[in-house]
This record gives C-alpha cells, structure tokens and sequence, in this order.
C-alpha cells in the first residue's frame, strides 16, 4: 500500500535537491509521481520547488484534472507534458522537470547530449535527444515529446530545460543528476579541445554491462532508435540508421561502377 504523506514528503526533499544544487532558479521545475493509473501527486505551480511541505503537493487524475489541492495550491502549468509521459509509458513511476546549467545550455543551444565520452553516461543514458520548442504549459511540448517516449529516458527541452523520468522519484530525480553531470563533462571538455570519442566496439562492450545489469527504462543497448531517424550515438544495432547508410552507400557505389564501365571510362 503506497503511503501517500511519505510522497508527499519525498517530493519535498527532491524539490530541495534541485533547488540547492543549482537544477531550478526561483519557481522553476516540476515533479510528479504515480500513485496508481488514474492518481498522481504533483508539485504546484508557482512556487519554489526548494520550500515545499506536504500541504504544498496536489493530486490529479490521469487527465491532469484536480482531484485534491489544499487552498492557493493549483497543479503545475506543465502537467500535460507529466501526463504524456506516464500515457505513452506504462513503466514510468515518476518524471522530473528542471533547467540545470549545462543542460539547459545544450538545450538552448540546439545540440544533443549525444556523444560517448565516459562510460557511466553511456551505460545509464544512452544518449539524450533534443525534443523540438514547444511554449510552455501547451500541449505543444507533450506533443514534441511523444515521438522520443518509447525510446528514451531523458530529453533536453529545446531552449528550455531537461525532463527526466523512470520507475521511481529517486530513479527519476538521479537521471537527471546523471545528465547534467554528463552535460557538463561535454561542455568542459569542448572547452579543452575536443572530447574524445569511444569507438562503436568500445560503446558496444558498456552496451553488453548494461544488458547484463538488466537496468529497467529505454536504452540503446536494448532497442534500436536510429530506425526512426532519432539521434543517437554509436548505434551498433542491427537496425541502426549508420548501416542502412552504409548499404546505401554501396548500392550507389556499385551502380556508379557498372555506369562508369558502360561509359567506357573504367
Ligand atoms: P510550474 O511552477 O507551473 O510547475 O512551472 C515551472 C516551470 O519550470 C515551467 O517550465
């Protein structure tokens, strides 16, 4: 039986995580948590995600709709982009919304957390695309999301913040932890000229650690996202957009081939 009031308050010790380690400035941020498919408790809107009580948190129902919400507390003003994520994944227990520094630097940006360069990033991300700008608190950004849901576990926001999610807050709270410390890896090593790449064999070997941890969520050691065009490093799957490139690039080779000899020029 989930105890409703240690949520509560669980939601409050994140909330003052993100705030002191610099993941939200002033109201910023938003954090929600399952309790069963049509219960979820969420932040408030409006408020500092650092200062929270109990009293603070609301319940919605799986239309983001109040179901609970003591006086001057209303939702966040990005449930729907909440709702979206526990809609289209079942698995999902908890997501995180925050604007951390490096992240929200890339996201701003316009460039995707997608390059191997440390092996804890690569086994517990994967990589980490960019969902198009959508003005907030709208169904644009839930709609701009939907298509990375089924194979991610973290986005960036174009131009505005990163959205973490998993089976539990904590789970969900640490993903966001792990991008912006990845994040800020690549923005210091651009910085010193360049991170150096692992290599799709070395990416492929953190690809089987994972598989062998049997870590839940969506990653690339187990599903093939480049089929769909969607940004990822290194893909080695067999499906992977690079190979399709690759078979691409020999049909055009071998047709230039035959012309070329038709041509008499070979
Ligand atoms: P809320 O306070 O309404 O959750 O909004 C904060 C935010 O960061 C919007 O992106």
């Amino acid at each position: 039986m989930v105890n409703e009031f240690e949520i509560k308050k669980q939601i409050c010790d994140i909330g003052k995580r993100i705030y002191n380690r610099n993941m939200v400035a002033a109201n910023d941020g938003n954090i929600s948590v399952k309790l069963s498919d049509d219960e979820f408790l969420c932040t408030p809107t409006g408020v500092s995600k650092g200062f929270m009580t109990p009293e603070y948190i609301c319940k919605v129902n799986a239309k983001g709709e109040v179901i609970q919400a003591n006086p001057g507390f209303r939702p966040s003003s990005e449930i729907k982009m909440h709702m979206r994520v526990y809609q289209k994944r079942p698995d999902v227990g908890a997501v995180v919304h925050a604007h951390p520094v490096y992240a929200t630097s890339f996201a701003i940006a316009g460039i995707p957390l997608t390059q191997p360069i440390m092996p804890e990033a690569v086994i517990a991300l994967g990589c980490v695309p960019i969902a198009e700008y959508g003005t907030p608190s709208t169904n644009e950004i839930p709609d701009r999301l939907e298509k990375y849901l089924p194979y991610f576990d973290a986005v960036l926001l174009e131009s505005h913040g990163a959205l973490t999610w998993s089976v539990d807050l904590l789970a969900a709270y640490l993903k966001m932890e792990s991008v912006e410390f990845y994040a800020q890896l690549l923005y210091q090593s651009k910085m010193l000229g360049g991170p150096k790449e692992f290599d799709k064999e070395t990416v492929q070997r953190l690809y089987e650690i994972r598989r062998q941890m049997g870590l839940p969520g969506k990653h690339p050691a187990n599903l093939c996202q480049n089929k769909d065009g969607l940004n990822c490093h290194n893909c080695g799957g067999s499906c992977g957009k690079e190979e399709s490139k690759g078979a691409d690039a020999d049909l055009v080779a071998s047709i230039t081939k035959k012309v070329m000899e038709q041509l008499g020029l070979k």
